[in-house]
C-alpha cells in the first residue's frame, strides 16, 4: 500500500505504541481486500459496546489501549442506560462490568452518544468517508445519506477512531456502489399504504435474497423512516450494507448511476406483497419493544399520538438516544404517563431486558430478525399503530 508520512509515522510508532498497533490492524485490512492508500475518514462509530456482545475479553483488549480519538466518534448503543438501569431491573454484575465498558471507551475519547442513530446529532454529508460499524447506522449513511462506509468491525472502526484512517476499498470507491440485484413489487400500489413497519418487513424477506448484493428497488417511494426501516432489517436478514431506491436515494439522481441504472445487466427479483405482509403472523404477546434503530422525532412524536391518554397492560419499551430528551422532551412525557419506559443509551438486542421475555411484538425488521438469536424469545411483528393496541390491551 502507498504510505503517506503521517500513516509511516503511525506505523513506525512515532504517535505511540497503541496507535502503531491500530494501524498495523488497518494495514491487514487494506492488504486483505487490495487497498491502494489509506483515506481521511470524518467520523467513526464505534460498535461492540455492550457488555453482553464483547464479554470480558472486549474488555480486557479495550483497558489495553491508550490513545485518544483523532476524529469525533460516536458509540453504539451499550448494554443498558446509564442512568436508572437499578429501576429495570438490570443484574448489579452485569452493570458493574458494563460500567467499565463505558468508562473504557471515555478515555479512548470516544463519545458515549449511545445510539445506532448517530446521524440524528452530527452531520454527515453526501460523499463523506466515514468508518462506522453499526449495520443500520452503515446502511442509513450510506444509503440514505449518500457518505461512503464500510461495514466496520469493533476493533477496526476503533483504529479509525485513533488513527482517522482507514483503507480505501469497498463502498469507499464510487464503481462498487453500484446496485447489483434489483427489487420490485408485484403490487406496487399497496406499498403506498405502507408504513415503516411494512418497510421493515419487506427488508425481511428482501435482505434474505440479497444476501451482501446491494439492491436496488424499482417503483418505491418510502421517507426516511421508511429507508431507516429498510435498510436496518435487510441488514440483519442479510448483509446489506447499501441499498438504492430508485429515484428517492441521493445516487439514483446522478448521471453516472443513471446510466449503469438504464444499461446494466443484474438479476431482477419480484417480491410479493403478499410474503411481506406473511412477516405479520399473529400470536399472543407478552411485551412490546419499539425503537430499533432508534427513533427519529417524527416516530417519537407518533407513539406519543398513539400512546396519549391511554394504559399499556404490559412491559412497554420505547428505545431512544439520550440527546432525543432534549427535543422531545414533552412527547416523551406523554409516552412515559401512559407507562410505557422510554429506555436510552441501549436498545433491545445488545441489552438483558429482553432475555427470555416470552413473545415480544416489534415493529422493526431488523428487531424481528435478531431477537430470537440474540435474546432468546419469539418475535411478533406489528406496524406501531399495532403495537399500541396489543400493549395497551384493546
Ligand atoms: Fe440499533 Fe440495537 Fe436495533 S443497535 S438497530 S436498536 S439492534
Amino acid at each position: 500500500m502507498e504510505l503517506d508520512t503521517y500513516d509511516q509515522a503511525l506505523l513506525d510508532g512515532e504517535y505511540g505504541e497503541s496507535r502503531q498497533k491500530m494501524m498495523e490492524i488497518l494495514l491487514a485490512l487494506g492488504k486483505i481486500y487490495d487497498a491502494e492508500r489509506f483515506i481521511p475518514v470524518k467520523s467513526v462509530q464505534v460498535s461492540g459496546a455492550s457488555f453482553k456482545t464483547i464479554g470480558d475479553a472486549g474488555l480486557e483488549w479495550l483497558s489495553s489501549i491508550d490513545a485518544k480519538a483523532v476524529v469525533p466518534a460516536f458509540l453504539n448503543p451499550i448494554g443498558m442506560p446509564r442512568n436508572g438501569w437499578e429501576e429495570l431491573g438490570i443484574p448489579q454484575s452485569f452493570a458493574e462490568k458494563q460500567i467499565q465498558v463505558n468508562e473504557a471507551y471515555m478515555r479512548l475519547g470516544i463519545r458515549p452518544t449511545c445510539t445506532c442513530t448517530p446521524y440524528y446529532f452530527s452531520i454527515v454529508e453526501r460523499g463523506d468517508h466515514l468508518a462506522w460499524s453499526e449495520s443500520s447506522a452503515v446502511s442509513y449513511a450510506n444509503s440514505v445519506l449518500g457518505a461512503r462506509t464500510n461495514r466496520e468491525g469493533g476493533p477496526s472502526a476503533l483504529a479509525s477512531a485513533l488513527t482517522g484512517k482507514t483503507p480505501e476499498y469497498g463502498l469507499h470507491i464510487v464503481k462498487n456502489r453500484l446496485p447489483q440485484i434489483e427489487f420490485r413489487l408485484d403490487d406496487p400500489e399497496a406499498a403506498k399504504k405502507w408504513t415503516n413497519a411494512e418497510y421493515g418487513a419487506l427488508g425481511v424477506v428482501a435482505g434474505a435474497i440479497a444476501g451482501n448484493r446491494i439492491p436496488l428497488f424499482m417503483g418505491l417511494r418510502p421517507n426516511r423512516d421508511m429507508l431507516k426501516s429498510l435498510g436496518a432489517a435487510m441488514a440483519a436478514s442479510g448483509a446489506v450494507a447499501l441499498y438504492h431506491v430508485n429515484e428517492i436515494t441521493p445516487e439514483t439522481r446522478f448521471p453516472f448511476f443513471k446510466q449503469h441504472i438504464a444499461e446494466d445487466e443484474r438479476e431482477v427479483v419480484t417480491i410479493e406483497v403478499a410474503d411481506v405482509l406473511d412477516v405479520f403472523k399473529e400470536t399472543e404477546v407478552s411485551a412490546v419493544a419499539i425503537g430499533c434503530p432508534h427513533l427519529s422525532r417524527e416516530e417519537v412524536a407518533r407513539v406519543a399520538e398513539l400512546l396519549a391518554g391511554k394504559k399499556t397492560v404490559m412491559p412497554f419499551y420505547v428505545f431512544v438516544a439520550e440527546e432525543m430528551r432534549a427535543s422531545c422532551a414533552e412527547e416523551l412525557a406523554v409516552i412515559a404517563r401512559s407507562g410505557a419506559k422510554i429506555v436510552p443509551d441501549t436498545c433491545m438486542v445488545v441489552s438483558p431486558l429482553m432475555d427470555h421475555a416470552g413473545t415480544v411484538m416489534t415493529s422493526s425488521g431488523k428487531a424481528f430478525s435478531y431477537l430470537p438469536g440474540m435474546c432468546g424469545v419469539t418475535p411478533r411483528m406489528g406496524t406501531l399503530e399495532e403495537c399500541v393496541r396489543v400493549g395497551c390491551g384493546e
